[in-house]
């Protein structure tokens, strides 16, 4: 009797001690078509990220995956948190720092629970809840996961019942985990008004590398928040496996790549905490932006081949539909205009054949006109002097004229020379007491202010309702946020990054929601602020103020890793003096503009431009919706060439242009094609040819199989800076 009960409590023992644990243990996994995150909860509940990349070919697998990494002894005590807290077991960067209401700062964040829905069909979401088992504090992790696009959006919602606030000092979206690599090369940008989307790539080392802004508005001034990282080795465009990543948000961000004493990568990424300790109420949610993120292990150019489909059937704005092409009076006029200018313009939109014109900067402003950039912003009334009969009378000139009138505003901002500043001096965002500091000679509008709000909203309101044909808008956003200070948030400065960027959303949902269709352009003196958060109000974005199409060709090229052509405003402008068919074969691989004085075009410039426009009528389908391949990069090529194949993969559209001006350079190779059908017979053309001249590449079939496999010579010379090719099949 006495052998059997010690024979039961050694087994009841023997199940406490190792059969619970076992069963405790749970594997989350959060699958896309070729890819997996797996997530892992241990017998103490802790939360770790196991592995991101390709499916493995059985889900029993993935259990055994952490027996096999490198993992954190308690000594060290790191591990690989899915959201990773401080203030207790780690010592390493976190994802989540706070101080609760009683002054303590130590967070753990254990697993609750999980749940998965499908919101719609190919999309869905998985919440995993977890709390600190000390106090009354929780997160909950999202994970969207888009099947086919193999795009994941991660981000997290913080709430507490402490008695008190609670401060968030550091509050990022998402933590990924990457481990069992020999090495980690990150592929980032940097840049400067005029200079957006310059590529470094570099090994990274131990410790931690940090991408950030501090700018508050225009926040990518000096850099993106998008990123790759490569792992192992850098990867090429068809090879290697490579982490394409962004966070959706329109402020300061920071993202921490942190090489860990055990050789794992640790990404952190969210809203940038400096200067933005949040104080959480009891009871309300804080919700984090989203972080976006896609893995390739076939290149480069399956990532943004996902990342474009993805953004184009959810991210962007009318991103399936259809674009305008437009002519813009920016450098054609700068501020000098006055009416019966502009409808000469109109006019000359009308002959050149684009779909709209765009008026820019100057149209406003009495007391202090827009003559220049150092006065008006904020005062939106029309400048009676330049433009006596108002917008009115140009939206009618353009309809008689057949084309669409869009109009540039920058309703964020104010100039210290204008009524606004004068009467509304509480809502600008500067520091009582200290010396104002201008950029562009004008300050920032603080957005956090309900008040504010309902002003810039007015502003877009006004004008769609006084001229309710006007067809699009420009929106600009020029100056960075120095002396952060706002006179509405009182002693909750430190919110004030945050409400900004929230308060600029507050804006867009109503614009949306009333005018849910109308395009728009997201400029901010260039590519100052580009992501797929402020991209959901927006149909495009302008890349940069830079519109020599040597530089373009370098920029787009870095833009097509992570956004779409149909959302990449690319303007025909005199910048760099090229050849007009070089700078509109160029601005022809995204959505088409120019910017240039028709009037002053010669009669075969003009001819050129406006068959060149005409192609674009019959193939702009398969540039801003196809497939888009880059063949060679501009970086280490004379020549630059990339193609877009539609849906159905009947027609092709190649570009090709010389990237070196030195003698001698250009194509001598043929350069092949990709996303033909092998088993097809396809035709080759040129196209754009400039008038009076013969075309390079003669018009011949070749099979889809010789065209990837052996390619077609573009024939690129100094004498024939650009060629593009259209690929139909017969
Ligand atoms: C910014 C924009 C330009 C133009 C000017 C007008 O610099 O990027 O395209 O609109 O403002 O002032």
């Amino acid at each position: 009797m006495k052998k059997n009960r010690q024979f039961v409590i050694i087994v009841i023992l023997f199940f406490i001690t190792y059969v619970t644990p076992i069963v405790a243990q749970q594997h989350i996994l959060i699958n896309t078509k070729s890819n997996t995150l797996a997530l892992h909860v241990n017998s103490s509940k802790e939360l770790s990220t196991i592995y991101y990349g390709n499916n493995l070919n059985s889900e029993q697998d993935y259990t055994l995956i952490s027996n096999e990494y490198n993992q954190g002894t308690d000594y060290t005590g790191i591990y690989n948190a899915t959201y990773t807290s401080s203030g207790s077991k780690n010592l390493l960067e976190p994802a989540i720092t706070v101080t609760h209401a009683d002054g303590n700062t130590s967070l753990d964040l254990l697993f609750v629970s999980k749940s998965t829905t499908e919101i719609s069909k190919g999309i869905t979401q998985t919440d995993i809840l977890l709390k600190d088992p000390v106090y009354p504090f929780e997160v909950h992790l999202f994970f969207l996961a888009y099947f086919e696009n193999d795009v994941i959006e991660q981000w997290s919602t913080i709430k507490h019942s402490e008695k008190g606030s609670v401060i968030l000092n550091k509050y990022a979206s998402a933590n990924l985990y990457l481990q069992g690599h020999k090495a980690f090369w990150l592929n980032h940008y940097h840049g400067d008004w005029a200079k957006e989307m310059r590529s470094e790539e570099t090994k990274l080392t131990h410790g931690i590398k940090v991408l950030d802004s501090k700018l508050g508005a225009r926040a990518n001034l000096f850099q993106p928040s998008v990123f790759m990282v490569s792992l192992e080795k850098p990867a090429t465009e068809d090879e290697g496996e490579v982490l394409f990543a962004g966070l959706e948000w329109s402020g300061n961000f920071r993202t921490d790549l942190e090489l860990d004493p055990l050789n794992n990568l640790r990404i952190i990424s969210g809203i940038n905490n400096a200067a933005s300790n949040y104080k959480l109420q009891k009871n309300k949610t804080f919700t984090t932006p989203k972080f976006w993120y896609t893995f390739s292990s076939k290149g480069k150019g399956l990532a943004s081949r996902n990342l474009h489909d993805w953004a184009r059937q959810y991210k962007i704005l009318d991103g399936k539909g259809p674009r305008y092409t437009l002519l813009n009076n920016w450098e054609a006029t700068y501020f000098d205009f006055d009416e019966s200018k502009l409808k000469q313009l109109i006019v000359d939109s009308k002959k050149l054949g684009v779909d709209l014109f765009l008026l820019d900067d100057g149209w406003f402003g009495n007391e202090y006109p827009r003559n220049s950039d150092n006065a008006a912003l904020g005062d939106w009334e029309v400048n009676k002097k330049k433009l006596p009969n108002g917008i009115g009378t140009l939206v009618k000139t353009a309809k008689k004229n057949n084309v669409g009138f869009g109009i540039w505003i920058e309703p964020e901002m104010v100039s210290p020379e204008s009524n606004l500043y004068k009467k509304h001096p509480d809502w600008v965002i500067k520091q009582l007491g200290r010396k104002e500091h201008y950029f562009r000679n004008q300050l920032v509008l603080d957005l956090s202010n309900p008040n504010v709000q309902d002003f810039v909203f007015d502003v877009v309101d006004q004008l769609f309702t006084e001229n309710p044909e006007l067809a699009y808008i420009k929106w600009d956003c020029n100056a960075v946020i120095y002396n952060a200070y706002s006179k509405y948030l009182g002693e909750n400065q430190s919110h004030l990054y945050v409400d900004y960027v929230q308060g600029l959303y507050k804006v867009l949902e109503r614009i949306r929601a009333k005018y849910p269709k109308k395009p728009m352009m997201l400029c901010s003196g260039g590519g100052g602020r580009v992501d797929y958060a402020a991209l959901k109000y927006f149909t495009e974005f302008w890349p940069s103020d830079n519109t020599d199409p040597i530089e373009r060709i370098f920029m787009q090229w870095e833009y097509s890793y992570f956004y779409p052509a149909i959302a990449t405003a690319n303007h025909v402008t005199d910048w760099g003096k090229q050849p007009i068919k070089f700078r509109t074969d160029v601005a022809m691989m995204g959505k088409l503009g120019f910017d240039i004085v028709v009037e002053e075009l010669n009669a075969n410039d003009l001819l050129f431009c406006q068959s060149a426009i005409k192609n674009y009528g019959a193939l702009g389908n398969t540039i801003l919706h196809g497939t888009q391949y880059r063949l060679q990069s501009p970086e280490d090529n004379d020549v630059a060439s990339l193609m877009y194949v539609n849906h159905t993969g009947n027609e092709a559209v190649m570009f090709n242009y010389l990237v070196n001006n030195r003698y001698g350079s250009g194509s001598f190779n043929p350069i092949k094609m990709k996303g033909l059908a092998a088993g097809q017979n396809y035709k080759v053309e040129e196209i754009n040819v400039y008038p009076n001249k013969t075309p390079v590449v003669n018009t011949k079939i070749y099979s889809g199989d010789f065209l990837m496999k052996i390619g077609i010579n573009p024939r690129v010379s100094l004498y024939h800076t650009s060629v593009v090719l259209r690929i139909t099949k017969i």
